[in-house]
């Protein structure tokens, strides 16, 4: 698309479009005109004029002097229908839905290629953090090993508060909402849904992989107490939440979301508040670390013009790690060390380990550390969350893949000090 004059068509003035609004008025080197918004609440006050707002879709939709639809809604399901259509319309689409995109990713990529436009999306995963260019065009023909961080800034906004400032979880989630960061209902942020839905969109990006959200393990931070963070303070680490994307062999990838213990020389450890990091380990360059703002008005809006920017000059996608013939396939069968907070015996005997390296009882903090099958966790979900039962991960290193997990599992505790090193390493 190449226009001296591109018209924007808005959808959503909430957090992350005031932001946009913001930062295309004060872009030194980019202009562009937001032409229409349409909006859903009639009784909001708008710090825009009157004559730019809409409460009819259509009148963007349908407008052929509209040549870029920027979708900012919260509605997952409404924000489906409006990319698709607009897709369909011919129209260039930005969006920072990451639910909508990680479960209609297939069709997506599809309509995009079907009506010869571009769907960009950089505000979707991590904020003001170029990873999905960085994949698409740095690491486009280098095969990925693992790609990892912290893609949830709410989450990181409570913990950073609790396991620094000391500062309660409610209190802290209220704060991390009143500054814009959360989404309109926080429980994904903190049940790991978010998170999930931004590996789902990495894992197409670094491994060409579609992978359906409902398939990916999210342990979230709700059930967090004060021993887990006495815990962790007790082995210099800080909890984090951490989606990992793992390339394992067989060419295999496993992706899930769990808190995971960090210490004070990982990349992650730093990185507090809303910020984001993630890190990319390629197979010929090693580990590289991006940082920046996960959330807010102005970092995801900065994120979202570049997109317009970049739109402006022909780029789209071009989803080369899934044009490209690897047969990668999806995969749970994997095991992982965990330290698991748990209740009574009752509860070890429904989320059976593979192995136990360190056991702690006492009146009222009970705790294992010890190996356990992704598959495990995923069938105890339920049960974890609902008995307020705290998981973490020891390390993102896992078990080659067992295709076939063993049958008998054993129960073994195991004191060795060398295992009680390896867990704080
Ligand atoms: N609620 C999201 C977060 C916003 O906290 O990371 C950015 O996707």
């Amino acid at each position: 698309m190449s226009k001296n004059s591109l018209n924007i068509g808005l959808f959503g003035f909430g957090c992350v479009g005031q932001g946009l609004y913001h930062v295309l008025k004060n872009s030194t080197g980019f202009k562009a005109n937001i032409t229409k918004i349409a909006v859903k609440n009639r009784n909001k006050p708008r710090a825009v004029s009157k004559d730019l707002i809409t409460y009819n879709k259509w009148e963007i939709l349908d407008d052929p002097a509209i040549d870029i639809v920027v979708e900012l809604i919260d509605d997952a399901a409404e924000a489906y229908l409006i990319v698709t259509e607009a897709l369909r319309k011919r129209k260039h689409v930005v969006t920072a839905n990451k639910k909508l995109l990680a479960l209609h990713l297939e069709e997506l990529i599809a309509l995009q290629k079907e009506h010869g436009v571009s769907l960009l999306y950089e505000g979707a995963v991590c904020g003001s953090i170029p990873i999905l260019r960085t994949l698409e065009e740095y690491f486009d023909n280098e095969p990925i090993k693992k790609v990892s961080g912290i893609f949830n800034g709410t989450s990181n906004y409570i913990l950073s508060k609790m396991q620094s400032e000391r500062i309660a979880y409610t209190s802290a989630l209220a704060e991390a909402q009143e500054k814009g960061f959360a989404e309109s209902d926080p429980s994904g942020d903190v049940n790991g849904d978010d998170a999930a839905y931004k590996a789902v969109i990495i894992a197409l990006h670094a491994f060409g992989l579609v992978i359906g959200p409902q398939a990916v393990l999210n342990l979230g931070i709700s059930n967090l107490q004060k021993d887990d963070l006495g815990y962790a303070r007790e082995k210099g680490c800080r909890i984090k939440l951490l989606p990992l994307v793992k390339r394992l062999h067989q060419n295999s990838i496993c992706v899930f979301v769990i808190p995971q213990l960090v210490s004070s020389d990982h990349h992650l450890f730093q990185v507090e508040n809303e910020f984001n990091g993630v890190i990319v380990d390629g197979e010929f360059s090693g580990e590289q670390f991006l940082q920046g703002r996960g959330a807010g008005s102005y970092p995801t809006g900065a994120a979202v013009l570049s997109d317009i920017s970049a739109l402006s000059h022909g780029y789209g996608y071009e989803y080369k790690k899934h044009r490209q013939a690897r047969p990668l396939s999806f995969t749970n069968a994997v095991f992982l060390n965990v330290y698991l907070r748990y209740n009574t015996i009752l509860d070890l005997e429904k989320i059976e380990f593979d192995e136990i390296y360190e056991k702690y009882e006492s009146a009222d903090y009970n705790y294992v550390v010890g190996k356990i099958a992704l598959t495990t966790l995923i069938a105890e979900k339920e049960f974890i969350f609902q008995n307020r039962l705290f998981v973490a991960l020891i390390n993102d290193e896992t078990d080659p893949p067992t295709h076939e997990l063993p049958r008998q599992k054993k129960q073994k505790t195991n004191s060795n000090p060398e295992l009680r090193k390896k867990i704080t390493a």
